[in-house]
């Protein structure tokens, strides 16, 4: 379904309330990752460019409602959106303090400092939508949350629509989940089976390949009848992946395990680490990457493909010597033909850190909201969106 576009809203000489995602990660007051303040640029500009005043909504971390906490105050990130967009941004203590001319940008401090926000209060989310003439719902990465400021305020708004960075997400995703070129792949890692059940089951119906790693290739290694020596796996979730091996047969879909791996005695800096076939990992190490071979076996799939979506790092990429896996699967996607979506905080800061990012298809800015929509899972902000779309 559609959503209304900013693009195609009257905005001139009036105000635009704009919900963004600018949860970034901060250590004593210090951004350390501005992704999605940038991301969220574009639509800033395009609400002033249109001739409006801007008030900008988003939370930080998940402080306790109704008490101020200076470490998740929105401060830092006021003065860094000043600085990005070329003019000064106010923070505003409360949404009653919220004012914008035309041509002015403030910001509202931390959304979930105030009362009702996880609790979709309707006072708070009438309250929201009421501070300005148009509601923008931009914050992709929190539109999986039904609060007051992402879902109640969308309904209750007098006119309600999506901002660039939501269309190009939902658009991203449009093009995995609905018709995607073929072949279309997905690359699914990360450490726990139990966190992506969900996710693997949706995708396999969807997906010609499943290729898996990290954690969740360990577990699937058990199914396969291997042993994992002292790898994390999940022996609870050993029958789920033997069903999803199962269904990827039956329905004639290729889901390739690792044929080596990389193993070492602990998941420290530094370890001596040493390359395996799958079923000869030794009973006292743990599995931490994929093997050579096993990055041969799946560049030769991606090297087909025409769309991937990818989703959590094949090995314990963030500690070497365990991250050539995962870098050898971001270099070839970044070589690679297909259109390539990378969602999930991990694999992300994987090929950000590679300095690949530019070379993706799209990157996301949403984690959880990210995981759900591959689960097949409706977005409730943009369930609401839709609804506004046709009201
Ligand atoms: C995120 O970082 O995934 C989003 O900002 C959502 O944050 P939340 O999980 O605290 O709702």
């Amino acid at each position: 379904m559609a959503v209304k576009s900013l693009r195609d809203v009257d905005c001139k000489g009036k105000t635009v309330v704009s919900r963004e995602d600018l949860n970034v990660p901060m250590k004593d007051g210090v951004i350390s990752n501005d992704k999605r303040i940038r991301a969220a640029l574009p639509t800033i500009r395009l609400a002033l460019d249109k001739g409006a005043g801007v008030i900008v909504l988003s939370h930080l971390g998940r402080p306790t409602e109704g008490e101020f906490e200076e470490k998740y105050s929105l401060k830092p990130v006021a003065a860094h959106l000043g600085k990005l967009l070329g003019v000064p941004v106010r923070l505003a203590v409360s949404p009653d303090a919220a004012k914008a001319a035309p041509g002015e940008v403030v910001l509202v401090e931390n959304i979930r400092f105030f009362k009702g926000e996880k609790k979709n209060d309707p006072a708070l989310a009438k309250k929201l939508a009421s501070l300005g003439d148009v509601y923008v719902m931009d914050a992709f990465g929190a539109a999986h949350r039904a609060h007051a400021s992402t879902e109640g305020a969308v309904r209750e708004a007098a006119v309600a629509c999506a901002g660039p960075l939501m269309e190009a997400e939902l658009a991203a995703f449009a093009r995995v989940l609905d018709k995607p070129a073929r072949p279309l792949v997905a690359v699914i890692g990360g450490s726990k089976v139990s966190t992506k059940l969900g996710l693997l089951d949706n995708l396999l119906a969807r997906v010609d390949s499943l290729i898996v790693g990290g954690g969740i290739a360990n577990t699937f290694l058990a199914a396969a009848g291997y042993s994992v020596g002292a790898s994390l796996y999940e022996p609870d979730l050993v029958p789920e992946a033997k069903k999803i091996m199962e269904n990827a047969k039956a329905q004639g879909k290729r889901l390739p395990l690792p044929v080596d791996v990389v193993t070492a005695r602990a998941l420290e800096p530094g370890q001596k680490a040493t390359v395996h076939a799958v079923d000869d990992v030794p009973a006292d190490e743990m599995i931490l990457d994929i093997g050579p071979k096993t990055v041969a076996l799946y560049e030769e799939i991606l090297a087909d493909a025409a769309t991937v979506v990818w989703n959590g790092p094949v090995g314990a990429f963030e500690i070497e010597p365990f991250g050539a896996g995962t870098r050898a699967l971001a270099e070839s996607l970044a070589r690679s033909k297909a259109f390539v979506v990378v969602g999930g905080g991990d694999s992300v800061a994987a090929v950000e850190g590679y300095g690949l990012a530019d070379r993706m298809g799209y990157i996301s800015t949403g984690g959880g909201a990210s995981l759900e929509l591959l689960e097949g899972k409706v977005l409730p902000s943009v369930a609401a969106l839709e609804a506004r779309a046709v009201n």
